[in-house]
């Protein structure tokens, strides 16, 4: 299989792209960082692309605050293009992406969520399992589809939860298995070996 040409997009702190660079700069995952894009100027996620002298670029999404306007969609799909990415990751891309960039790559747009999806779509899933009162909490990487944290899975891993944690030290916890989660959901898709079912991934 060729290597994976990836496009990533986020709004933060930008610690899963950290771990999918560290598994291709450590020969675990047959891939290469073509673009990082942040809604957000001064985005870590930015700094960091900037030290593994990755090209990143601010997208602007102006005036909406979580909406991806249709132009600065338009936008994002251009840089994608021009810059060779054949795989879009969400990496704490606090928008929802629409139909014109799942066309532009179809079955191609990878988002990683802090919570066992289909319980806990939307914002601060872990404190929503905590609230809820779950005794396992986790992490879901999933194709993206029209829907809001949905789309076929492809990882997870569970978290317990314990009973003195607060959702700072549970979210902690989520975001270590984030970043085994995200490398290991690019090196199946890299590897080609699997095929999706409905709504199964059939791995292998
Ligand atoms: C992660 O918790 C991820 O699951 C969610 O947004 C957060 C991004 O963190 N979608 P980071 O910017 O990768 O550190």
């Amino acid at each position: 299989m060729a290597k994976l040409q990836l496009g990533v997009l986020g709004s933060g702190s930008g610690s899963n792209m950290q771990s999918i660079v560290d598994a291709i700069e450590a020969g675990r995952l047959d891939a290469e960082i073509k673009v990082v894009l942040a809604d957000v100027p001064d985005a870590k996620i930015l700094e960091r692309a900037r030290r593994h002298g990755i090209p990143c670029q601010f997208l602007d999404c102006s005036p909406w605050k979580t909406k991806l306007a249709d132009a600065a969609e338009l936008d994002c799909i251009r840089i994608l293009r021009e810059a060779g990415v054949d795989t879009v990751v969400l990496a704490g891309f606090m928008r929802i992406v629409k139909s014109a960039l799942l066309e532009a790559y179809p079955g191609r747009v990878i988002n990683i969520h802090p919570a066992l999806l289909p319980a806990f779509p939307g914002i601060r899933s872990w404190q929503q399992a905590l609230d809820y009162g779950c005794k396992l909490a986790g992490v879901t990487v999933h194709f993206v589809d029209a829907g809001t944290d949905s789309g076929p899975i492809i990882v997870q891993k569970a978290v317990e939860v314990r009973e003195d944690d607060t959702p700072e030290t549970l979210h902690a916890r989520i975001q270590v298995q984030e970043h085994l989660a995200y490398p290991e959901a690019l090196s199946i898709i890299a590897s080609g070996r699997y095929r999706i079912e409905g709504r199964r991934v059939r791995i292998g």
